[in-house]
């Protein structure tokens, strides 16, 4: 890869990047020349920034409600499920690149610059192993039909960083750490061992990417001089449709740094 001066200009290029395996090489590759000090920020917002990220041919995209139901019992329920949860984390390294590069002028240090750079390159890192999953099991990213509902969250908050952090991390990334536990479960009740600690060490990474966007989105409240359960529940309404779905993993929210108060009588 040319080596990128601007962040913003090497964020760029990893959501237009269309062949999964490349966009998950050139996210690592970023975050390392971030880390070696390579890239400088941008002083001012990009303009043209793209809308969606590229995506490759395969997998077709559906409508969520065309989205075929998957039974989770049966070898073939837990490669689509596998399947799904690669296209999760595909979404995920555009969304955290994204992040960096829609935000690169936000007002916070450069600390918040390295926190995204390790959540992009774990889910590169979590990409690339779930693909690695399918194809020791016959099966390739792109085999199956995937939800195209996606990235509406990064598109309904492209505007606003506090918006982006509510409904990211904090929403979305911590309904992850509320629905993983039971997966790592069948996953090992079906005797798949591999595929279920590969799922804890998504699930252990995740809970960091969480106290990311709490550590985040509380840093913003307390500069613009904003109650954080009440900005976060304003966010909700404004850019995300639904209540948020009990049960929830309390525990690991906990140590995610999620306040209680953020969720806990919003439902
Ligand atoms: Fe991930
Ligand atoms: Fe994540």
């Amino acid at each position: 890869m040319a080596e990128h001066k601007s962040l913003a200009a090497a964020c760029r290029c990893v959501l237009t990047t269309q062949e999964p395996r490349e966009k998950a090489a050139i996210a690592r590759q970023v975050a390392d020349d971030w880390r070696h000090g390579k890239l400088a920020r941008d002083s001012g917002a990009p303009t043209d920034w793209p809308d969606r990220p590229a995506r490759p041919l395969k997998p077709q995209l559906l409508p969520p409600r065309d989205m075929p139901r998957r039974k989770m019992s049966g070898q073939s329920g837990r490669k689509a499920q596998l399947h799904a949860l690669a296209h999760i984390e595909l979404n995920a390294i555009d969304l955290a690149f994204d992040l960096i590069g829609r935000f690169v002028d936000a007002p916070l240090e450069d600390d918040f610059i390295t926190d995204w750079m390790r959540v992009g390159a774990d889910e590169a890192r979590h990409f690339l192993m779930l693909a690695d999953r399918l194809v020791e099991l016959d099966m390739d990213y792109g085999d199956l039909p995937a939800h195209d509902g996606l990235w509406q969250a990064a598109f309904d908050t492209r505007h606003k960083l506090l918006a982006r952090l509510s409904i990211v991390p904090l929403v979305l990334e911590a309904r992850g750490l509320d629905v993983t536990p039971a997966m790592m479960e069948k996953f090992q009740r079906a005797g798949d061992e591999k595929s279920a600690r590969m799922l804890s060490i998504i699930y252990e990474d995740e809970k960091t990417h969480v106290f990311a966007g709490s550590k985040w989105f509380l840093r913003l409240c307390n500069d613009d001089g904003l109650d954080p359960a009440e900005c976060f529940r304003k966010q909700l309404k404004n850019h995300f449709g639904g209540a948020l779905k009990p049960p929830f993993n309390i525990e690991a929210r906990d140590e995610a740094g999620l306040p209680r108060n953020f969720y806990v009588d919003a439902v």
